[in-house]
């Protein structure tokens, strides 16, 4: 076993709020990163690292087998009479099923497919913003991704909205309830908000934000796009109105993904083509589906539910809720180790400057996605020094447009960011650690 190796299982006893962190092992490891066809690309002689997670995921076999299957078998438009179109059909159906379990609905007609996250959420907001009136408020956070942000902006002009906005505490880049508190009033129609930023890996405390929220008489629309690949999402849990998520950053193919209650879905009036169904969900899937990518999501969920089986400790018969619940349990604990070496290597780092929340011990409280800045380096010229090692990080806002500008970031480029998945190796963490030790001299 090469050195790294016996360094990760060693790591295994490495310190965490629940005592010994769990997860899987590297043999395990080897034999999900085989279900991934990209994670074979070499650059040079070491595999390509893909740390770039965050801007989208790698998918396993079975999504990719999926899609291809669907194009190749039963590729047809919605509800016409001849046997491809009612394979199509039953697929999609299947879709909506699995989409549910995965959430946690109970009600797979509260599942709709989009374009994208952004999309699904620009469609909604102005649904939703019909209903509202000049002088009512939303509730809009500095941590969130623009696209839980900026359409709802939008409704300040086109119908006189206040939005008000919840504020970041910067040394950990955690939410500001007591100012959310602050803000709710009988004039809240709504609190948008994410589950996990996607530049400094914080998971909110969504269950309380959304129980304040109810209590003023607002919905709430959580972005769980970059907790998805992270964590067991439970809507029942939460008990938000709305929650959107894009497949594209769990393992699938690109395809956003909304759940909205049934009551609400019905209710409100999206834009749309009029020979199109009234129905929810189908009233808010404009145009045509694309089935290969729900042919492929499924095929995502076959994989969790393989994973959840192998390596997660589902039991025996257990039903494919409880099977994915337990594939994100393993990738969270997997996730959780990767994420202290990490934390621990990069902090070690001269002149860097980690972002978040960095104590070893709160890591129940983030999601392994680094955001930092390096002494002497913008942003742009270290993703391109790891970019040329096969190391692919981001850089930029990446559409965390106000926490960048809150950090006082937006004029020098932003923060590197790199994105751990759980397929990423120990020694990738290792072999950036280095690259970054060699630019910081
Ligand atoms: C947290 C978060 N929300 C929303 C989005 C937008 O997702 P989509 O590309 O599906 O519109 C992203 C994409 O990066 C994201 O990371």
């Amino acid at each position: 076993m090469p050195s790294e190796e016996s360094a990760f299982v060693m790591e295994l006893q490495g310190p965490g709020p629940g005592g010994t962190l769990t997860g899987f092992d590297l043999d395990d490891l080897n034999v999900v990163r085989a279900q991934f066809p990209a994670l074979s690309r070499m650059h040079g002689d070491r595999p390509y690292s893909y740390l770039d997670g965050p801007g989208g995921t790698q998918v396993p076999s079975r999504a990719i087998a999926a899609m291809t299957d669907y194009l190749s078998r039963c590729n047809a438009n919605h509800e016409g009479a001849f046997p491809t179109s009612e394979e199509s059909d039953a697929l999609l159906a299947q879709a909506h099923v699995a989409a549910a379990e995965f959430l946690g609905a109970a009600d797979p007609g509260e599942v709709a497919f989009g374009q994208n996250m952004t999309t699904l959420t620009f469609a909604v907001s102005r649904a939703i913003g019909r209903t509202l009136h000049a002088g009512e408020e939303i509730v809009v956070t500095r941590l969130d991704h623009d696209a839980n942000v900026a359409p709802w902006l939008a409704l300040e002009e086109e119908r006189g909205i206040r939005v008000r906005w919840v504020e970041i505490r910067p040394d950990d880049c955690t939410l500001d309830l007591d100012g959310l508190a602050g803000l709710l009033s009988e004039r809240t129609r709504l609190v948008a908000v994410g589950l996990a930023s996607n530049a400094v890996g914080t998971l909110n405390p969504v269950a309380q934000i959304v129980d304040m929220a109810h209590a003023a008489g607002a919905w709430t629309y959580v972005d769980a796009v970059h907790a998805a690949p992270h964590v067991a999402i439970d809507v029942a849990a939460l008990g938000t109105d709305f929650l959107v998520c894009s497949p594209y950053k769990f393992f699938g193919p690109h395809l956003g993904l909304l759940y909205g209650k049934r009551e609400l879905l019905d209710r409100l009036a999206p834009y749309k083509v009029r020979p199109a169904t009234n129905e929810a969900p189908g009233k808010w899937e404009t145009g045509t589906l694309p089935g290969e990518a729900l042919a492929g999501l499924i095929g995502t969920f076959g994989y969790l539910d393989w994973l959840g089986r192998r390596f997660g400790g589902a039991a025996e018969g257990a039903s494919r809720r409880d099977a994915l619940a337990a594939a994100m349990k393993v990738i969270f604990d997997t996730e959780r180790r990767l994420a202290h070496s990490a934390l621990t290597a990069l902090t070690d780092v001269p002149g860097l400057c980690l972002r978040g929340i960095t104590d070893p011990a709160r890591l129940d409280e983030r999601v392994p996605t680094f955001a930092f800045t390096l002494a002497g380096h913008s942003p742009r010229e270290i993703a391109a020094h790891l970019g040329r090692q096969g190391i692919a990080v981001w850089d930029g806002d990446y559409y965390a447009y106000e926490l960048i500008r809150t950090l006082g970031l937006a004029e020098s480029g932003g923060m590197v960011r790199v994105g751990l998945a759980h397929y990423n190796r120990p020694q990738e963490v290792d072999d950036l650690v280095s690259a970054l030790h060699e630019l910081a001299g």
